[in-house]
């Protein structure tokens, strides 16, 4: 028996059994801790299910828990040590703040008051948007979005109806089978090939990106922070499988963290088609929809946005191999994240910020952040 299980009967103490000894691994990319942490190997333990979190049977990989089963556990810490493995927690109560992506209980509750405009409610939440039902943008090609693929009822974490992982449809919705071998292989730090789940950016299927070392899965600070990949001109699509389509999954042939977005909300990304309007005809003034994709201007309002700001980041051309303070208009990008968080904010549309603050000329409470942050020169 080892310790997991041995608190799990609810017996207080530590054996040090040779098991335990040989395989305490620092926290890094890959998981760390006994196996038994996150595995079992027949889901029964003194004739009790071993499962972590609401979903009691055996699961495939001999895994203790689902997605949310390890990753929302609703503790009040945003990395949740479990007997030595640190978890990544995307449903918590940690007043220390959230992970880069943020905090589904900005939907759930436990955070401020919570509602479904904050986020995207992944069904394995248990909680449906009461409002949308297809991604808003999603390009009305035939049977292509409009909620006919991934909508409000199927959205979910990973595989052909959710984020994570191959986005395949041969890849059972719901199944951990769209990660396969990632966590195990998971590449740290400079993510510049995306040409695996496991080497992508946090698992995103052909997103490039540099993923935080110093503060694992956090934006912190100007020099403690993910760096988002982005490039200078969004994409035209078509539907072949250098588009929209990879050739083994859904992903975005441009490997940017917008054009990741872009593969469900196409119209708020991509530039005009025969089927879409985009955000215009070219990457240039005057956009239809606010740009992203473009470079920051080394001129005008935007030229003095020179210092990384965690509350408006911008994506960078180049995967760099360490986190910049500096920001460099005429090179760096905007980005979906530049305004929305990934899974959940504190505010509706999923902002980085409260919207309401965002005044003209205001000296007030949003003076020099959000969209003040690139258009310096519209606060006060
Ligand atoms: C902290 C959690 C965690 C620990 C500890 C852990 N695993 Fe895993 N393992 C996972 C997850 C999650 C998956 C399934 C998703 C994936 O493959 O990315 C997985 C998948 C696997 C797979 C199938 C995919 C592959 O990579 O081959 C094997 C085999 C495996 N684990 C063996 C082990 C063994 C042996 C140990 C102990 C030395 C261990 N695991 C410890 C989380 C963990
Ligand atoms: C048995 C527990 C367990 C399960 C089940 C599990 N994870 Fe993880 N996951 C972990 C642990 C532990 C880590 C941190 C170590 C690592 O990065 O591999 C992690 C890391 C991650 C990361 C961050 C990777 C990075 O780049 O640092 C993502 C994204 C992720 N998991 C997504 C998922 C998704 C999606 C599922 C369901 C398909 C899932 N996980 C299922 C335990 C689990
Ligand atoms: C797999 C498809 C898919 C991807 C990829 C995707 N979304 Fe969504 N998104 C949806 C769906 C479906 C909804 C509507 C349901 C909901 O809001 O829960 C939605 C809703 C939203 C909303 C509105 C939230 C609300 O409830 O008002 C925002 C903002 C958003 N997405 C931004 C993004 C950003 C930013 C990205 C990239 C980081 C992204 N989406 C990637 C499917 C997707
Ligand atoms: C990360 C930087 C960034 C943030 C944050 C940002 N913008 Fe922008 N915005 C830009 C860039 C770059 C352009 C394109 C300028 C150009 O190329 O002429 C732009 C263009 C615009 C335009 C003009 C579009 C056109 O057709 O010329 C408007 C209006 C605008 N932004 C409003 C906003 C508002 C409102 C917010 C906050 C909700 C915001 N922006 C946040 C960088 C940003
Ligand atoms: C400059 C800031 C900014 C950027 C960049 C940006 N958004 Fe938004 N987004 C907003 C604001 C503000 C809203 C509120 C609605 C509005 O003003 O149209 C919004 C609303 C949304 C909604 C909800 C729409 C609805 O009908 O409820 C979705 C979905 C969305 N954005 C997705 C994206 C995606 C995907 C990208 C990148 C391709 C992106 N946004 C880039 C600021 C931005």
């Amino acid at each position: 028996m080892n310790t997991r299980i041995i608190q799990l009967l609810g017996v207080p103490f530590l054996v040090a059994g040779s098991l335990l000894l040989t395989h305490v691994v620092p926290a890094g990319a890959k998981p760390s801790g006994i196996c038994s942490n996150c595995h079992t190997m027949h889901n029964s333990q003194n004739g009790v299910s071993m499962a972590i979190g609401s979903s009691t049977g055996a699961k495939e990989f001999l895994l203790r828990g689902t997605c949310i089963g390890c990753h929302a556990q609703g503790s009040n810490q945003k990395i949740l040590n479990m007997d030595g493995s640190q978890v990544p927690q995307v449903y918590h109560t940690d007043g220390s703040g959230d992970l880069a992506a943020g905090n589904y209980a900005y939907i759930l509750g436990g955070k401020g008051t919570p509602s479904d405009s904050h986020g995207h409610n992944v069904v394995d939440l248990g909680k449906l948007d009461s409002v949308l039902y297809g991604p808003p943008g999603g390009i009305g090609q035939s049977f292509h979005d409009n909620g006919y693929i991934v909508n409000s009822t199927n959205l979910t974490c990973a595989g052909t109806n959710g984020c994570h992982g191959l986005r395949d449809p041969f890849v059972p919705s719901g199944s951990l089978q769209a990660l396969k071998g990632a966590h195990h292989n998971n590449v740290d730090g400079q993510c510049n090939l995306a040409t695996t789940v496991a080497n992508s950016y946090r698992f995103l299927r052909g997103v490039k990106g540099y993923e935080n070392q110093t503060d694992k899965w956090q934006n912190v600070s100007a020099t403690s922070h993910n760096e988002y990949y982005g490039a200078t001109s969004p994409l035209q699509l078509g539907c072949s499988t250098t588009s929209c389509h990879g050739s083994d999954s859904v992903m975005p042939p441009s490997n940017t963290i917008s054009g990741f977005c872009g593969t469900c909300h196409g119209n708020f990304h991509t530039l005009k088609t025969s089927t879409s309007t985009g955000i215009g005809t070219v990457a240039s003034s005057p956009f239809i929809r606010h740009p992203n994709d473009v470079v920051l201007k080394n001129a005008g309002e935007y030229q003095h946005y020179t210092t990384y700001n965690v509350t408006a980041p911008i994506g960078r051309t180049v995967v760099p191999s360490a986190a910049s303070g500096t920001v460099t208009p005429g090179a760096d990008v905007v980005t979906c994240l530049s305004c929305h968080m990934a899974h959940a904010s504190p505010y509706p549309d999923m902002l980085r910020w409260d919207y309401t603050e965002m005044v003209a000329g205001t000296t007030g409470a949003g003076a020099g952040k959000g969209c003040f942050v690139c258009h310096t020169l519209k606060d006060g």
